[in-house]
């Protein structure tokens, strides 16, 4: 009976659960969508029981398929940043039958939290010591804010709060009854620091926020606990199966990659835009005049008995989420695929049509809050193909400047690899290369975060000696696809780069219209 290695990804919209054998090949995989919650404008939410149903429905139908395989291990993967807040039962029975966490978790890409934003930023003496704390800038969608916001907007329930954790975490104490975290997705809340990998008691005392709510830190490779008779009942996973902590999906995509050293950058086309590049050391982005301009967190690279390293990486809000909205604003009943085929037949650089990509506001390269979505240059000549192509253009150019910070922090880069949905599209692809100017390399066989997770179960029971060997033997890059851009996408992109600092006053008097009333939000 052979052994697999089950990797769980708690994406934005969909879980998605993956088994893998001791080669990397995949031999079951399953998902399940669920929706994500807009009360109001720039603010996302979804209920943590929202994730584990859905979690619960995909590995039932993925363990009921594995027939006599045997699962040495399942990890886990998620979106980052998101504040599951628990009270004192729901930790105490978290697998013992229903639980609720106490509100709604808010996600990565919530934008509420400005003023809680500024405060911490305030309070830990500004931008430039929230980097050297944390490795990170005060931004929006952290968590830290996030439980700011909760502690000044819901007091009532800030005060039975007794546990917090990230999403994927929920789904580990759901599973084995055990409040754990990893270094990768900790170092997304502003609380970790990076450089000694456990809570900063200092940032902990200046912002009030009390130790004992936070889960224990553990390498992602380490084991948070075995799966309990009532979640093997729940999920079909067997008693008893150990459950590898994981981390964050950014870092588990970097695993699932193969982008584990210094070298390639990852560029992670999925809802956001994510381009990363591995550390050896916890070097901060501390550039003189805009510390931070990237976030340095934990990788997932580790093992309780050996620390990983580090990961620079800078995140864009909407990548994917920007064609996701077109096409349900421009085409809901055409395929993905078809509607990219029609954008082929636009030419580069859109014919003058630039498209920013700010929907829900942005992080990297612009941490603006306030940040808005556009078209610009339209005219009657434009076609449906001539806005689809402009969205994955305009995507394309912020991943760019993202890259370009990169570039300058970490050196230059011969070759890029590609993973996520957008890398699947060879018109994405060339686009890319071109905003790049740099071959990009997408993976033979892309299963994104999941597979990382399930990577991360194999190294976590120590089904190989290191992180590298691991991927050496489950990772195959693709052919690149080079550059080729022509002058007019040029143009365009030089146009891009100068139009958020243009529109800024706009965007700021479009968001403050867009505001509920001040006294619809103090509820
Ligand atoms: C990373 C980030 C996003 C989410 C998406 O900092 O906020 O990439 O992890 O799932």
């Amino acid at each position: 009976m052979s052994d697999c290695y089950v990797g769980i990804d708690i994406g934005t919209s969909g879980v998605k659960v993956i088994a893998a054998d001791r080669a990397g090949a995949i031999i079951a995989s399953e998902s399940e969508s669920f929706d994500f919650d807009r009360p109001r404008p720039g603010w996302t939410e979804t209920p943590p029981n929202r994730w584990w149903d859905a979690t619960v429905k995909a590995t039932r139908r993925l363990t009921d398929s594995l027939g006599p395989t045997r699962i040495a291990a399942a990890g886990l993967s998620g979106q980052m940043h998101g504040s599951v807040f628990l009270d004192a039962a729901a930790l105490a029975n978290a697998t013992r039958g229903p639980v609720n966490a106490l509100a709604p978790a808010i996600m990565w890409n919530d934008q509420r939290t400005e003023p809680q934003r500024a405060a911490i930023e305030r309070t830990l003496g500004g931008r430039r010591h929230c980097v050297e704390a944390s490795g990170c800038p005060s931004l929006c969608g952290l968590t830290a804010p996030k439980l700011l916001w909760q502690r000044e907007n819901q007091p009532d329930i800030a005060a039975r709060v007794a546990g917090i954790c990230l999403p994927k975490d929920w789904i580990a104490l759901r599973l084995t009854g055990a409040f754990a975290t990893d270094v990768g997705d900790a170092s997304g809340t502003m609380l970790l620091n990076p450089a000694t990998r456990d809570w900063n008691d200092q940032t902990l005392s200046a912002l009030a926020i009390k130790s004992s709510i936070l889960p224990d830190v553990l390498e992602s490779g380490a084991i948070a606990g075995c799966v309990t008779a009532w979640a093997s009942e729940t999920t079909g996973l067997p008693e008893g199966t150990p459950i590898i902590i994981g981390s964050g999906d950014n870092q588990a995509a970097a695993i699932g990659a193969g982008v584990v050293e210094p070298g390639e950058p990852l560029v992670i086309v999925g809802t956001s835009g994510v381009v990363l590049a591995p550390s050896v050391e916890p070097n901060a982005d501390l550039a003189a005049d805009t510390p931070g301009r990237l976030n340095l967190f934990c990788d997932a690279t580790g093992r309780q008995d050996a620390p990983g390293k580090w990961v620079l990486s800078g995140c864009m809000l909407s990548a994917a989420g920007s064609l996701e909205w077109a096409r349900a604003v421009l085409a809901p009943d055409v395929p993905f695929d078809q509607l990219v085929a029609e954008a082929a037949e636009a030419p580069p650089g859109a014919d003058g049509l630039v498209f920013l990509p700010y929907l829900t506001g942005e992080r990297t390269p612009i941490p603006d809050p306030d940040a808005r979505g556009a078209w610009i240059g339209l005219t009657r000549s434009h076609t449906r193909a001539h806005l689809v192509r402009a969205v994955l253009e305009g995507v394309s150019f912020g991943l760019a400047q993202i890259m370009g910070i990169v570039r300058d922090v970490t050196g230059p880069t011969a070759r890029v690899r590609l993973t996520g949905g957008g890398a699947k599209s060879r018109l994405w692809r060339q686009i890319l290369a071109d905003a790049f100017d740099t071959p990009v390399a997408p993976l033979e066989a892309d299963e994104g975060s999941a597979i990382g997770a399930a990577a991360m179960a194999a190294f976590g029971v120590n089904a190989f000696d290191s992180m590298q060997s691991l991927t050496a033997a489950w990772v195959r890059v693709a052919p690149s696809t080079n550059p080729r851009p022509s002058e007019a996408f040029q143009q365009t992109r030089a146009v891009y780069d100068r139009l958020y600092t243009d529109l800024q006053p706009a965007f700021a008097a479009l968001s403050a219209t867009q505001r509920p009333a001040a006294e619809e939000t103090a509820s």
